[in-house]
């Protein structure tokens, strides 16, 4: 059976990183348009870098939680039949022993030289303007996708979803797409679909089973079922 696996903030909001649209996620403090957008880093890169540089800092102080956990250990059961594609930023897929893993709106832990369009790894501030190690510009900037600009990995997401039996979205408010439209997509090739959230997305009728609780908790409950 051929598993996709749709995550978004709400999978890491057990392990301390705020969501974005929850009450006390990241835009409540923050208007979109002045820190993740094309244009706002045009306008006020140290303003944009000190907000990324802040999350990338707080990634030292948080861990894995058990649905991360479950995923990989969904991962060692089914080796390549399960795809995670992340809108997260965070590493903590990773951490927690995931290897298959696509981050289509990027990494903290990564840099992009506006210059040489190279990618390289990083886990310091930007807000010095430090630099590219590859041509020496000073024209880095945090490798995410903004509103704006299209998701990485598109075309391997689409052709996963196509080939899908399954496909399962934990810990999304369904407000973004191109991801919000997956479960639709998916539901088409054929997959059985199926929403593990906090309460209700917005695109909840859209799946054909939703349960709603803590990922935490609701995760490794679905993945004990699976591997049962
Ligand atoms: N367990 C499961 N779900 C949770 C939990 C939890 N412990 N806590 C919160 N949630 C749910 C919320 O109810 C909400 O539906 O997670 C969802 C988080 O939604 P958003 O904050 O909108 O995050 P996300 O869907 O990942 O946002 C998509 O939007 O801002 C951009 O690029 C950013 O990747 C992000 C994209």
């Amino acid at each position: 059976m051929n598993i996709v696996v749709l995550t978004g903030a709400g999978i890491s909001a057990e392990s301390g990183v705020p969501t974005f649209r929850d009450a006390d996620g990241l835009w409540e403090g923050h208007s979109v348009e002045d820190v993740a957008t094309p244009e706002a880093f045009e306008r006020q890169p140290t303003t944009v870098h000190r907000f990324y540089d802040a999350r990338r800092a707080a990634l030292s102080t948080v861990e894995p939680n058990p649905a991360h956990q479950a995923l990989a250990r969904l991962e060692d059961a089914v080796g390549d039949d399960l795809l995670v594609v992340t809108q997260n930023i965070d590493d903590l897929h990773e951490r927690a022993g995931s290897t298959r893993v696509l981050h289509m709106h990027g990494e903290l832990l990564s840099a992009l030289c506006r210059g040489c369009q190279g990618r390289f790894p990083w886990q310091d501030a930007m807000d010095d303007f430090p630099p590219c190690p590859g041509c020496g510009a000073t024209e880095l900037r945090p490798d995410v996708v903004w509103f704006g600009e299209v998701p990485y990995q598109l075309d391997r997401i689409f052709l996963a979803l196509e080939r899908a039996d399954l496909f399962v979205s934990i810990g999304t408010s369904g407000a973004v797409y191109p991801a919000a439209g997956f479960v639709q997509a998916a539901s088409a090739y054929g997959a059985r679909t199926l929403e593990l959230n906090l309460v209700p997305s917005e695109g909840t009728h859209f799946f054909d089973e939703a349960r709603h609780g803590p990922a935490g908790r609701l995760v490794p409950g679905w993945v004990d079922d699976l591997l049962g």
